[in-house]
């Protein structure tokens, strides 16, 4: 919990002789935050943020960011130093558990993690009852939320051992399940995991491979992958994580719960920007067309916004846009790609963008998505599968969230209230009687 209050803040109400001192609570980096839980009680008043853009829902030790200054820290380690020395197995474990793990606890984690990769052959007709061309995140809030129905031995949430499996399941399973959607929907066979493999190696040997001939994991897509897992983990009180933290707070299973966070992530100012990004570069075609584009942009009876930039946080750049702006030189140039089109168009884009006074005034900077769907197009995924990728890696920053929150003695379920601005209370009108 956060340090014991030494300020406070004193309310008056206007015309009033009611008052009440809220105190102020500080953490151990960030802003200090008003504890107004007896605002109500005192004045008779709520407070009013639609968005929650000033609003601290709970008190979390896993990620911070400082949206001015362009930082991230998981656990406090900063994502750049974990993006260059880390992997992602052992990220989930320093989410998950705080501190980075020692040799032996690193391998019972990840044989905890590995012995979890298949599911119940029953999930497998699951997949039958969608369409091929169901959108993969559909396919994934389906099949997520199914897991409910098979692992009723870790469904007591209140039980630490129920929830520990439960995480390893999680975390362990989503790989699998978002390799057999882009299987179904390609209509080749689904492919078993394999634990020899490393966690994002399994991933692309799931995804890529066909019974018909071997499939030799490529060690820079591997990397590339691990990278990018790493990098959308978790990111503190984003719509989904709350999403999850609110299903949570109602005692809701945890498959349950991350299968709400997938649905929220799906939408397109949030996870779904990724694919967003794609279909926008390829709207735009060329770099002639640019300056069209960004006026559409900037006129607002267009509601055209530019993909991958802006964020409710980031007043500045995001640091994990940085980090895969250089992965993409870097697997493109490993992969042997000249050039890549949608790449220079990108760039390009970035670059007047960023000398543009709209996008200036505003403080838009790219985010995460800006670049993650071209590496990972230039990694051979499909458009429709980067939100369920993005899904996979977020799952153990859902779970993490999710986890501390049913650790939290002062849990209690989420229930925002409202300014009520419709009709006062009015008695009703027999049909023969109305307008
Ligand atoms: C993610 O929260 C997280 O942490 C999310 C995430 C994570 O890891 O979990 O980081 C992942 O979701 C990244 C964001 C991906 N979404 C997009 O790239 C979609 C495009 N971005 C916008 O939709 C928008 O920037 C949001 C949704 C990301 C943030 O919206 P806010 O905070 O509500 O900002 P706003 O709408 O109040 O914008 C302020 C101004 C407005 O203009 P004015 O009314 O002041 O004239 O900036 C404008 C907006 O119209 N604006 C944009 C813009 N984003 C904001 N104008 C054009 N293009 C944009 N992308």
């Amino acid at each position: 919990m956060s340090a014991p209050a030494k300020r406070s803040v004193t309310i008056t109400l206007d015309g009033s002789n009611r008052s009440t001192s809220l105190p102020l609570l500080s953490g151990s980096v960030g802003p200090d935050v008003f504890d107004i839980r007896k605002l109500y009680g005192d004045l008779g008043v709520f407070t009013y943020d639609p968005g929650y853009g000033a609003t601290a829902s709970c008190d979390s030790k896993i990620t911070y960011i400082d949206g001015d200054e362009g930082i991230l820290l998981y656990r406090g380690y900063p994502i750049e130093q974990l993006a260059e020395k880390s992997n992602f197995l052992e990220v989930c474990y320093l989410l998950l558990n705080g501190e980075l793990p020692n040799a032996a606890e690193a391998a019972e984690f990840h044989d905890g993690v590995m012995r979890h990769t298949m599911l119940h052959e029953q999930l497998r007709t699951f997949y039958n009852g969608f369409r091929r061309d169901a959108h993969p995140m559909a396919v994934m809030c389906g099949v997520v939320g199914a897991l409910s129905a098979f692992y009723h031995d870790s469904l007591d949430i209140h039980d630490v051992e129920s929830r520990r499996i439960s995480a390893f399941r999680l975390v362990a399973k989503l790989p699998t399940i978002a390799a057999w959607a882009h299987k179904y929907a390609v209509g080749q066979p689904f492919v078993y995991p394999r634990n020899d493999l490393t966690y994002a190696e399994n991933f692309l040997y799931m995804f890529h491979a066909v019974p018909a001939e071997e499939y030799k994991v490529n060690p820079i897509l591997s990397k590339a992958m691990d990278l990018i897992m790493i990098l959308h983990a978790d990111h503190e009180q984003n719509a989904s994580t709350s999403t999850v933290r609110l299903a949570g707070s109602t005692g809701a299973n945890p498959f349950a719960c991350i299968a709400a966070g997938i649905a929220s992530l799906w939408g397109p100012a949030h996870g779904g920007a990724n694919e967003a990004v794609l279909k926008m570069l390829a709207e735009i075609g060329s770099v002639d067309n640019i300056k069209e584009f960004l006026a559409d942009v900037k006129d607002k009876d267009n509601h055209t916004k530019l993909m991958g930039f802006g964020h409710r946080v980031y007043k500045n750049y995001d640091p994990r846009a940085k980090i895969i702006q250089k992965a993409c030189h870097d697997v493109l140039e490993e992969l042997g790609i000249k050039g890549d089109p949608l790449l220079d168009l990108a760039m390009e884009l970035e670059k007047i963008a960023l000398s543009d006074p709209y996008f200036i005034e505003r403080k838009l900077y790219p985010n995460v998505d800006f670049y993650s769907g071209i590496i990972l197009k230039a990694m051979g995924f499909p458009t429709s599968m980067f939100t369920a990728l993005f899904a996979v890696s977020r799952t153990v920053g859902w779970v993490s969230q999710w986890k501390e929150m049913m650790e939290d003695p002062q849990q209690r379920i989420g229930r925002p209230r409202q300014i009520y601005t419709g009709a006062p209370q009015r008695d009703y009108v027999p049909p023969a009687r109305r307008g």
